[in-house]
């Protein structure tokens, strides 16, 4: 068996059409490089019809990039970030906050990825104190790198209890998508509390692209002015933008005959099959053969089940292990959908845990 569809990340899944027609009607002839495109005009166009007139959007590579110049754009050289200890700029991005932003990143506890208002306190007493980072961001995940998504009010209080503290906002959306589409809400709203965002492209059925969005109107001149250069100095400006910004600007308003914008279409479907996994799994907990870890709340599927069952439906099926299990011999998996993940592939994917599990325990 040579499945090409695997459940590691959506960062395998391919490009959308759209997103590649999108590429290819901008591969006419020449335009302006670094940004000055008609491509990036229009990606200026989409940002502001989806966030907002006051919203401003500068294409970048990738998640990390757009992480770094946004915490960057938002901090002093003696700031601190605050974020939850599982948060992607804490643990997969090399250190690079530290070493390329020269930011320390203060990290509370979550038992699912989320942060409640009341735990700022841990960092808030550090305000005014030389010995100690400032702590004067907070950084969010929406949805979270475990897979759970934050309510728009506990987003609207989480942010709210950020700024009376003088913190400003930054959301990590790279699959900020997966959230709105879980959310049933607009990209804008499952943003709202957020001052500056990495808005996800990748994830979301792009090639590669990501944007930062000044999300803040008391932001918008400041951080509009310092952000080209940020950008620049961070490695992050694409002098070709014209083939980013054109598959940001497909996501956000390519359509289908019922009007539904790909980025929803991508991200609902991701979000569907992700259920739909976890239904086809469900008799399996309740048998106790393997237990859910996070609630699935977007496009991901975390389990405990036995190491061995997991290396064998990995001799067919990508994934990564999240970390040991709590149980002896088992192991913590994270199961991803991606925008073309389709039902069959997950079918096919339970069936190889469901024998998997009869096999490790037959073995027993
Ligand atoms: C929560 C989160 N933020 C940001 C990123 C961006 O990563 P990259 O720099 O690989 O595009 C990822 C990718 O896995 C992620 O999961």
């Amino acid at each position: 068996m040579n499945p090409t569809v695997h459940f590691a990340s959506d960062n395998y899944a391919a490009v959308h059409p759209e997103v590649m027609a999108a590429m290819a009607q901008a591969n006419t002839g020449h335009d302006v490089a670094y940004g000055a495109d008609a491509a990036t005009a229009a990606f200026d166009a989409a940002i502001a019809s989806t966030f907002g007139e006051h919203a401003l959007g500068f294409p970048v590579f990738n998640g990390t990039g757009a992480n770094i110049v946004s915490l960057m754009a938002l901090s002093p050289r003696w700031g601190g970030v605050v974020a939850s200890e599982h948060a992607h700029i804490h643990n997969d991005e090399n250190g690079a906050p530290e070493r390329v932003g020269g930011l320390k990143i203060l990290p509370l506890a979550s038992a699912d990825g989320r942060l409640a208002p009341e735990q700022l306190a841990r960092y808030a007493g550090d305000l005014g104190d030389p010995h100690r980072a400032q702590p004067v961001v907070l950084s969010v995940t929406q949805a979270t790198e475990l897979g759970t998504v934050y309510s728009l009010e506990e987003m609207a209080e989480l942010t709210y209890a950020a700024h009376e503290l003088g913190m400003r906002v930054h959301m990590d959306g790279a699959r900020l998508a997966n959230a709105a589409a879980a959310l049933g809400a607009t990209l804008s709203e499952a943003a709202r509390g957020a001052d500056l965002l990495s808005l996800g492209g990748t994830k979301n059925g792009a090639m590669l692209g990501e944007a930062v969005v000044i999300l803040a109107e008391d932001l918008r001149d400041s951080l509009g002015h310092d952000l080209p250069y940020l950008r620049k100095s961070t490695m992050q400006l694409g002098s070709k933008m014209r083939y980013v910004s054109a598959q940001l600007t497909a996501l956000l308003t390519s359509t289908d005959v019922t009007g539904d914008p790909l980025w929803h279409r991508n991200a609902s479907h991701a979000n569907a099959m992700a259920t739909r996994l976890r239904e086809a799994l469900a008799p399996l907990a309740e048998a106790g053969e393997l237990r859910f870890t996070q609630e699935t709340q977007a496009n991901a599927v975390f389990v405990e089940l036995p190491r061995a069952a997991a290396d064998a439906v990995r001799s067919a099926f990508r994934f990564y292990d999240w970390q040991p299990g709590t149980a002896p011999g088992s192991v913590e998996a994270r199961w991803m959908c991606a925008w073309d993940t389709s039902p069959a592939d997950v079918d096919g994917f339970a069936a190889a845990v469901t024998g998997a599990l009869e096999r490790a325990n037959g073995a027993r």
